[in-house]
């Protein structure tokens, strides 16, 4: 089922609520490849109920980012959730979730800003005020939905580390749950950002996790020197790939630790044909 308002999903989750029965929320900006569909099985093992949300959230956005051009593939979301089990499609427009002639103003909304030390680095160091739409709008879906079960993906790890601790900090009763990064068969890890790239580019994406191996391997064979892991890189980067960040912080507090271990993550973030596009690892097995 597709539902657009707000006081529609309510009515239509609420009699499960009621029943028990569990709940599952994926939100999702749309879009979806087969990453999203590992969370939607992972929410249909774990659930008796699937909601996907579908919403290109405009407020996590900057001014100069993809907002507009940003894919938008309802009809064919649809049809795969329908497919794949999915309970409802919740996809509000801008106006719903936020009031109508919001676009035109947003100074007068209430957010949910996540902690500095979590956003001042990785993409919230070049996406300003990125991790405080994303909070808001999830906080917003938690609010709406009110699953018990939320899957978000590895692949945005930086996202996934904020919304724990918002959870965490604002003791929301939803538990959060992560799922692994699913990889083309040569090794780009799959983002709805990847239909921008041409068939070259998606060549030289590969980049971004062949790094990410390198230094795993390295770590494995003994380097914990952040420095020296991180110099392993340079020899893998060319003149296609435009390197914005390659990062190793701890996996949980995204803390600078002193030297790489099991619960380190290294972090990376490129620009392949004017494309951002992010890929993360853990260190330890
Ligand atoms: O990861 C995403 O697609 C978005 O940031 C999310 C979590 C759906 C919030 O808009």
């Amino acid at each position: 089922m597709l539902i657009k308002k707000i006081n529609e999903l309510r009515e239509y989750i609420q009699p499960y609520k009621s029943d028990k029965e569990t709940v599952g929320l994926v939100p999702t900006m749309g879009a979806l490849h087969n990453g999203h569909l590992s969370l939607i099985k992972a929410a249909k093992e774990k659930c008796d109920r699937v909601v996907v949300s579908v919403f290109v959230n405009p407020i996590q956005f900057g001014p100069n980012e993809d907002y507009n051009k940003y894919p938008r593939t309802l009809d064919a979301d649809y049809e795969l959730c329908t497919k794949n089990g999915v309970d409802v499609v919740f996809s509000p427009s801008p106006a719903e979730m936020y009031g109508e002639g919001f676009i035109l103003s947003n100074d007068n909304l209430t957010y949910v800003c996540p902690p500095f030390n979590y956003t001042d680095k990785l993409c919230g160091k070049s996406r300003i005020g990125h991790f405080d739409g994303v909070c808001t709008v999830v906080n917003k879906l938690f609010n709406i939905v009110q699953p018990d079960f939320a899957f978000f993906g590895e692949k945005d790890a930086q996202q996934l580390i904020i919304i724990k601790k918002m959870v965490k900090d604002l003791n929301i009763p939803i538990e959060i749950i992560g799922c692994p990064i699913v990889r083309e068969e040569s090794g780009l890890a799959l983002s709805s950002r990847n239909k921008y790239l041409s068939d070259k580019g998606k060549k030289d994406a590969l980049v971004l996790s062949k790094i990410l191996q390198n230094i795993k391997q390295c770590y494995l064979k003994g380097i914990t020197d952040i420095d020296a892991l991180k110099e392993t890189a340079f020899s893998l980067l060319n003149d296609n790939v435009e390197l914005e960040y390659l990062e190793i912080y701890n996996s949980e507090t995204l803390e600078q630790e002193e030297k790489a271990n099991n619960n380190s993550r290294a972090f990376i973030a490129c620009r392949v044909e004017g494309v951002r596009l992010i890929d993360n690892i853990k260190l330890g097995d």
